[in-house]
């Protein structure tokens, strides 16, 4: 099983602030849901509370908090203790991939284990209290990179890059 992790962040590597993201990018909203869709997804506590509608449609989605007894008051949601459970869990659905879908501290956590990195790069420097780790070139492969410019329904340009990690 190929363990991917799937993010957006700013040229600064923000990705979110007070609990929730600070773009809106229609096409990014869409890449993200037919590359996770059909597959298993791990995320941390706070990116789960950070969604308005609970868990994500047509995916299986894996929670991960220490807390113990902690509810998702949602039955599509499987709670797990640590990021090796979630694995193992996503492993059992016998998907070709996994998705970590963040936010910073499930990706501080999981770019070490990680195969590939979905990495939508938003060309902005914004402000923000969590961030992507930076991806260590010595150890990353960029193996694809297709910019788009902003326009009426993007505030920002953008890429969507694939990172592979290194042989
Ligand atoms: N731009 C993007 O692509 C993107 C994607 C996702 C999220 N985000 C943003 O990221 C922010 C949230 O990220 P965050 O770093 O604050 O929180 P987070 O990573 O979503 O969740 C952190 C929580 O996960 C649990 N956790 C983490 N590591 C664990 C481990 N090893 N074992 C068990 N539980 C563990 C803990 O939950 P308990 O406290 O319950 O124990 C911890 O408090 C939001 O602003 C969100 O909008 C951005």
């Amino acid at each position: 099983m190929i363990v991917s992790l799937i993010v957006a962040a700013s040229t600064n590597n923000v990705i979110g602030k007070q609990g929730q993201l600070l773009w809106n990018l229609p096409n990014d909203m869409k890449f993200f849901k037919n590359t996770t869709w059909g597959m298993p997804v791990v995320m941390g506590r706070k990116t789960y509370e950070s969604l308005a509608g609970g868990p994500l449609p047509g995916r299986f989605n894996f929670i991960v908090t220490r807390q113990a007894g902690w509810d998702p008051h949602h039955e599509k949601a499987k709670v797990v203790p640590d990021l090796e459970q979630a694995l193992e869990a996503a492993r059992e659905t016998d998907c070709k991939e996994v998705f970590v879908i963040g936010g910073g501290e499930i990706y501080a956590e999981s770019i070490a284990i990680a195969d590939r990195i979905y990495m939508t790069r938003v060309h902005a420097v914004v402000e923000g209290d969590t961030w992507f780790p930076v991806i260590d070139e010595k150890q990353w492969d960029l193996r694809s990179d297709r910019g788009f410019p902003a326009d009426e329904k993007h505030a920002y340009s953008y890429s969507f890059q694939v990172w592979e990690r290194k042989k």
